[in-house]
């Protein structure tokens, strides 16, 4: 890349992956025309598509033909006949943890005119921070008695003082630069090795984050306060397991699965970090074009800001949140009866001039 020039890998993937990426890109070249910088799309056809015509997600040398990549932008994987797990393991996986994308981040805003589900929600917006390659969804463990009265499973965790520091820290630097406020999302009382161990590398790490001022809940106990007391949180860290589940609870205040986005991020830059809604490939709905851009477009505002755009990742989500305040135009999941085109369209037409 150079200075002002970008390439992106674009992986649209399954049912309406395939409706909202394209809106997203179309929304990228308005700002990129109007804050001077280029982007060059280069699209791969990876999906459960291509994995029912060829028996793979993606080639075998996939990651390598998109690692010199500036951004990676996803739509959704998955459809009906293929298992989520070949979807999971044969494309997300691999990139997340090839790519070394060891952060997970989730923003949630509440934003004006989508009040969400829950009252007094109003101004709600933090971020989870959740580690994303190693903890309690590692493959080490096994079944053991298979069809016998004594049948098991065993499944291991797996927390590395690398690992859990560098997600720690890349959450305090990251409250440093908000309100200055961590949680770190624990359950040191039931898990008695690693979260302890988890807990006693946040103490060490706030030492060195002296503005910040953080401390540490229970994952049930912080699960009933983000439904009560939303608005108390700044930024959460949790290992992969824990910050999986916040995220989704996050998304369902924020209003709706349709807005939510996420970012899958390599902070030493030495792979590209991968940018997609939260959303997956929606078969009900696939096919009509009135999916919800709204994630896809946030996600694409995530992207910019990790490029170094960062006014025009701030006036993409300004023409976001002013489409869905402005409450005319907004798609079914919304109670609209706006299409993705006349969504996608309104967005553009709402970017600050
Ligand atoms: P889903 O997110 O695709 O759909 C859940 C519900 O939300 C559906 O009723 C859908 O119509 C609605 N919805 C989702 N996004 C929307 C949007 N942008 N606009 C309007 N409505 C929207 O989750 P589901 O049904 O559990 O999974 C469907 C497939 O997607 C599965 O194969 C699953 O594995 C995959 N998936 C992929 C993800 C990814 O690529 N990261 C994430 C989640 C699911
Ligand atoms: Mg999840």
């Amino acid at each position: 890349s150079t200075s002002t020039g970008y390439r992106i890998a674009v992986i649209p993937g399954d049912g309406i992956g395939t409706e909202v990426i394209p809106a997203a890109l179309t929304v990228l070249k308005a700002l990129a025309d109007r804050f001077g910088f280029s982007l060059h799309f280069d699209h791969f056809d990876w999906s459960c598509r291509r994995y029912l015509e060829t028996g793979r997600m993606m080639p075998g040398n996939g990651l390598d033909m998109i690692s010199g990549h500036d951004a990676i932008l996803l739509g959704a994987v998955g459809w009906p006949g293929v298992p989520d797990h070949v979807s999971l393991w044969g494309l997300l996986i691999p990139i997340r943890r090839g790519f070394r994308q060891y952060v997970n981040l989730r923003p949630i805003k509440v934003m004006e005119g989508l009040p969400g589900p829950l009252r007094g929600s109003e101004g709600v917006d933090f971020v989870v921070v959740r580690e994303n390659v190693e903890g309690e969804y590692s493959e080490i463990g096994g079944r053991l008695n298979r069809g016998f009265p004594d049948e098991m499973a065993v499944q291991e965790a797996v927390f590395t003082r690398p690992g859990v520091t560098r997600i720690v820290d890349y959450a305090f630097k990251l409250a440093a630069t908000r309100r200055g406020r961590l949680t770190s999302a624990t359950k040191s009382n039931g898990i008695v090795h690693t979260m302890p161990f988890w807990d006693e590398i946040v103490r060490e790490r706030a030492a060195e984050h002296p503005g910040v001022d953080w401390w540490q809940e229970h994952i049930d106990a912080l699960a009933a306060k983000l439904v009560l007391t939303p608005g108390a949180y700044d930024v959460i860290v949790g290992s992969n397991l824990f910050g999986d589940i916040l995220s989704d609870l996050a998304a369902a205040i924020a209003g709706g699965i349709g807005i939510a986005p996420s970012a899958n991020i390599n902070p030493e830059r030495t792979f590209p970090s991968m940018f997609e809604p939260v959303h997956g490939s929606a078969p009900d709905i696939a096919g009509r074009g009135i999916a919800n851009p709204a994630g896809a477009l946030w996600s694409a505002s995530l992207m910019l800001d990790h490029l170094g755009q960062a006014d025009a990742a701030r006036a993409l989500l300004t023409g976001i949140e002013r489409t869905l305040s402005d409450r005319t135009v907004r798609t079914p999941d919304l109670g609209g009866t706006a299409t993705t085109q006349e969504m996608t369209e309104a967005v553009l037409a709402a970017l600050p001039a």
